[in-house]
């Protein structure tokens, strides 16, 4: 059958918490998206329960995606192709997502796209409406899963410069704030609990400060404050105490973020620019910082509005369109991979 040359491309984004699905023009313009979280199936459990996570995917994906569908005004028979996040994830999810997307491509008669998460968060960069960021740049990559600062040089082409040795840094933010008593997902309560603290009032330490290279360390900090919070009489912590502590543990990882990214800036310096993504991007304090690190070694600091920084299905689209163009179709039998590095692309 032949298609339009301005066929769209449908996204679909289930490898965690959020299914998403997303309808973009070839050219990157996005024509619909959808996004629902399953943070309220999650919330008493203090964390994200995958058999939870699968099967909320499961009954929330067909509908997203013909919502997205009718809001573009198109149907699977006008489509380019049809990409989904294969991997890194959850095995659940991402078998809901790969399936769905496998299945509505061999229908349709369209090319199937099987698409890596963080190269998703790594090509937003690139979007029209984000920045058209040319290559290399560097990317550093903040979120629940994922601490990683990677040189970013082309489509497929990703040279890790660090990543967490331990902690990811939304999972230092989440620990903490669980350990302070707030609700789940930690990290905007815990910032907005700092904005009431003095973050000198508790000494806490800064993991590989210093240190050469740009990988990140966040659970001695978590340890830090968990033996602090230990040593505490027993009874309900004071809410000025708990907000020192918050504003202590943010000036700590802000002052980590910072030092790190100097390094890494050090060793791509080429880069066209620095872009920052995943959820903990949304952090105020940690934007500020990143943007003036970048700033002294004259880079601008791209941070993607929030609704792109975190995870969804614009992405996972636009990376499709880049893939496409390439002619980087993948075989309907290609697996869902719950681990998958950038560098093994
Ligand atoms: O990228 P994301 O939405 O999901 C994945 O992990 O893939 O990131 C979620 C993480 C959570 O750990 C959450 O606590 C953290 O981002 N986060 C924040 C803030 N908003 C979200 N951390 C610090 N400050 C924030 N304002
Ligand atoms: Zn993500």
């Amino acid at each position: 059958m032949e298609r339009k040359d301005d066929a769209p491309i449908l996204g679909i984004e289930s490898s965690c918490d959020e299914t998403a699905a997303a309808v973009l023009a070839p050219d990157g313009r996005i024509l619909a998206e959808r996004v629902l979280s399953q943070i309220a199936d999650h919330a008493a459990f203090g964390g994200v329960v995958p058999e939870i996570a699968a099967r909320a995917h499961l009954s929330a994906l067909d509908t997203m995606v013909k919502d997205a569908l009718r809001e573009a005004g198109v149907g699977f028979l006008d489509l380019a192709a049809i990409a989904a996040t294969a991997g890194p994830g959850l095995i659940g999810g991402l078998l809901v997502g790969t399936g769905y997307a496998k299945g509505a491509a061999l229908a349709a008669g369209v090319p199937y796209l099987a698409i890596n998460h963080l190269e998703a968060h790594a090509l937003t960069a690139r979007l029209p409406s984000v920045g058209q960021v040319e290559f290399p740049y560097l990317l550093l990559l903040l979120s629940g899963g994922h601490s990683q600062c990677v040189a970013v040089e082309g489509v497929g082409r990703y040279r890790l410069l660090g990543a967490t040795l331990d902690d990811a840094v939304g999972e230092a933010f989440d620990k903490t704030a669980k350990l302070l008593g707030l609700p789940y997902p930690g990290g905007p309560a815990l910032e907005a609990l700092a904005r009431e603290g003095d973050a000198k009032a508790v000494k806490l330490p800064r993991p590989l400060l210093g240190r050469e290279g740009c990988d990140f360390s966040f659970s001695g900090l978590k340890t830090a404050i968990a033996q602090l919070l230990a040593a505490e009489p027993p009874g309900a912590l004071p809410r000025q105490h708990a907000a020192d502590i918050a504003a202590s543990f943010q000036a700590s990882v802000t002052d980590i973020l910072g030092d790190r990214l100097s390094h890494a800036l050090a060793m791509l310096p080429g880069a066209k620019a620095v872009i920052v993504a995943g959820g903990v991007a949304a952090n105020l304090a940690i934007r500020a910082r990143l943007g003036e690190v970048a700033g002294r070694a004259g880079k601008t600091l791209i941070a993607p509005p929030l609704r792109l920084c975190t995870d969804n299905a614009v992405m996972v689209a636009w990376a499709g369109i880049e893939r496409l163009r390439l002619g980087k179709t993948s075989a309907l039998d290609a697996p869902c991979k719950p681990r998958w590095p950038l560098e093994a692309l």
